[in-house]
């Protein structure tokens, strides 16, 4: 696959997307922001290509998914509720999947520091990873810290495997949302980055100058991994809900 160049930013208007959408027109995308209130993104940088759609509803979905190479995700709900979670964090991942129509496209997805606590309702953003997973597009997963919540003098990335932090509070890391998108934008272009799972965090500490050599130290998932490579095996497949699994079935080339 060559670079990808044009690029789809899922999620566009939130605290997160803004980021991506800045970060990727300075690196030199074709940046197409998806987005249900075009007013929302009137100060998107004035060659960012605004398309209108909903991630609840397939149909809207088809132009934004046009001609487009790289796809990153940083949309989603808060407050809890599964019904949202369920419809947003997972469906916009598997209705966007859905809508490429087995086109191959490189793909960055934010989900969360704490994925695989079962805890509350962010089993739905990992079935949202499951899926991406399974498809056989090239991707890399990013599950941040508490966004901003780092200190102005922590800047040095650091990337873990296996989701180990989970007591839901801003113990668990921090990391500033510049540098979530960084990341983001950094791994589509990255041979290094492929197929990698990882918790983001920050320390005190400097910027890296390359976060490729932090994408080089991690593992990669296997071929045919649901899960990240060191995750937790706490949510087994026949547990699943039938919908879920369905959904697995039609996305995946490796089940
Ligand atoms: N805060 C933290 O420390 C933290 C840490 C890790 C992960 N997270 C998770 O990261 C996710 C994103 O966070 P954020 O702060 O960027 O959220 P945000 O500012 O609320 O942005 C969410 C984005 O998703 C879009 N969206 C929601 N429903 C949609 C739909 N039906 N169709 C199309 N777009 C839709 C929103 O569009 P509109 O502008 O139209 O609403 C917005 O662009 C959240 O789920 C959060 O749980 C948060």
């Amino acid at each position: 696959m060559t670079d990808p160049m044009r690029l789809l930013t899922v999620g566009a208007t939130g605290s997160i997307g803004r980021h991506v959408v800045t970060r990727a027109v300075r690196e030199g995308y074709a940046v197409r922001a998806l987005v249900r209130d075009p007013d929302r993104a009137r100060h998107f940088p004035h060659e960012v290509e605004v398309i209108v759609g909903d991630l609840t509803r397939a149909d809207t979905l088809e132009a934004a998914v046009a001609d487009i190479d790289a796809i990153v995700f940083t949309h989603g709900t808060y407050g809890g509720d599964p019904g949202a979670a369920r419809a947003v964090d997972y469906g916009g991942v598997r209705n966007v999947l859905a809508a490429l129509q087995g086109r191959k496209v490189r793909v960055a997805l934010m989900t969360t520091i704490g994925v695989t606590d079962r805890k509350g309702v962010h089993d739905w953003k990992r079935r949202g990873e499951r899926l991406l997973r399974v498809s056989g597009l090239p991707y890399t997963i990013v599950r941040p810290g508490w966004f901003d919540y780092n200190k102005s003098d922590q800047r040095r990335l650091v990337l873990l495997q296996g989701d180990r932090r989970q007591s839901g509070t801003p113990r668990d890391g921090a990391v500033a949302r510049d540098q979530i998108a960084e990341v983001l934008v950094r791994s589509l272009r990255s041979r290094a980055a492929l197929r990698k799972t990882f918790e983001l965090v920050s320390e005190t500490g400097l910027e890296p100058a390359d976060v490729e050599a932090l994408f080089a130290g991690l593992d990669a998932d296997p071929v045919d991994a649901l899960d990240g490579v060191h995750d937790a095996r706490n949510m087994p497949l026949a547990a699943e809900p039938q919908p879920v699994q369905m959904d697995l079935k039609q996305e995946g080339t490796a089940l």
